[in-house]
């Protein structure tokens, strides 16, 4: 029976030992059947801007396509617990305008909670935020907004200092209120570690099988992404190559005149042949 997922419900899984699946979405179609799937949370990731929108970073994208498209994913849910990230320099500037966008996120889309990138750096806005009655999941190892820091998309948390790093940052977004953090690209005895000293969920990307639950971009657990193909993307289906072999038959079929076939107009509701003459000689 599905139900509606809440912060609640998603903590009573994790403590019963159950994984919790996640994927990202931008639009109301898709939301649809992912809701339909069973999917417990939804991500309205500002991964749009590469999935959807064809930048190279998520940098560009704005408070208003966040809200763009949360809305059309709120509309097509009726239990996945949805949260919206909040995109780059919507929260670094100040706590207030933090806790400011992410109100907006909330009260314009109708999502769930909000999610931010950065570990002990962004703790004030975590607290601020959770204090104004929002949930938070936080996001750290790999955060997209800070590629032009790292040099590139690339495994975080190699090397003990580094690791030990990554461990204070899931601490600190704890200790702030966080109730959910997303595990980027982080090595998977590491990740285990951190989802065993946490109260909060952890959700894995390329974090390996030991966090609570774990995230996809769907386009590219659906192979229709571009060619770039992370190590930690599963093809659950080939769904890229299926489309292009259905829009190929379309072309073809509207160049040969072979589509629509009679079945798919409106034949039974047409004029007979005497009136439509009469037509064609008084016009
Ligand atoms: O923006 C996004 O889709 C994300 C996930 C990849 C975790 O942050």
């Amino acid at each position: 029976m599905n139900m509606k997922n809440t912060v609640g419900t998603l903590l009573e899984m994790k403590q019963r030992g159950e994984k919790i699946s996640q994927l990202t979405c931008y639009d109301y179609s898709t939301a649809r059947l992912l809701d339909q799937a069973g999917i417990n949370t939804i991500l309205v990731g500002d991964s749009l801007g590469m999935t959807m929108q064809g930048y190279d970073t998520t940098l560009p994208v704005t408070m208003e396509e966040m809200i763009l498209y949360g809305r059309s994913v709120v509309r097509g849910c009726q239990n996945a617990f949805i949260i919206m990230d909040m995109p780059f320099m919507s929260y670094q500037v100040s706590v207030e305008q933090a806790v400011e966008n992410a109100g907006r996120l909330i009260k314009e889309t109708g999502a769930n909670a909000v999610k931010l990138e950065g570990g002990a750096a962004v703790t004030g806005q975590i607290q601020a935020i959770v204090d104004s009655g929002i949930p938070v999941c936080a996001h750290i190892g790999m955060t997209p907004q800070s590629v032009n820091v790292f040099g590139g998309f690339k495994v975080q948390g190699k090397g003990e200092a580094n690791a030990e790093r990554v461990l204070q940052d899931a601490l600190a977004v704890q200790k702030a209120g966080a109730f959910m953090c997303v595990l980027e690209c982080v090595p998977p005895k590491l990740a285990g570690l951190i989802t065993k000293k946490s109260e909060m969920i952890t959700i894995g990307i390329g974090a390996g099988k030991d966090c609570d639950g774990q995230v996809l971009v769907w386009q590219d657990m659906l192979g229709i992404a571009g060619e770039f193909q992370p190590k930690f993307v599963k093809r659950f289906g080939e769904f890229g190559k299926l489309m292009t072999e259905a829009f190929q038959t379309y072309d073809a079929e509207v160049k040969s005149g072979a589509f629509p076939e009679e079945i798919y107009t409106y034949a039974k509701s047409d004029c007979s042949d005497a009136f439509l003459s009469q037509l064609d000689s008084k016009y």
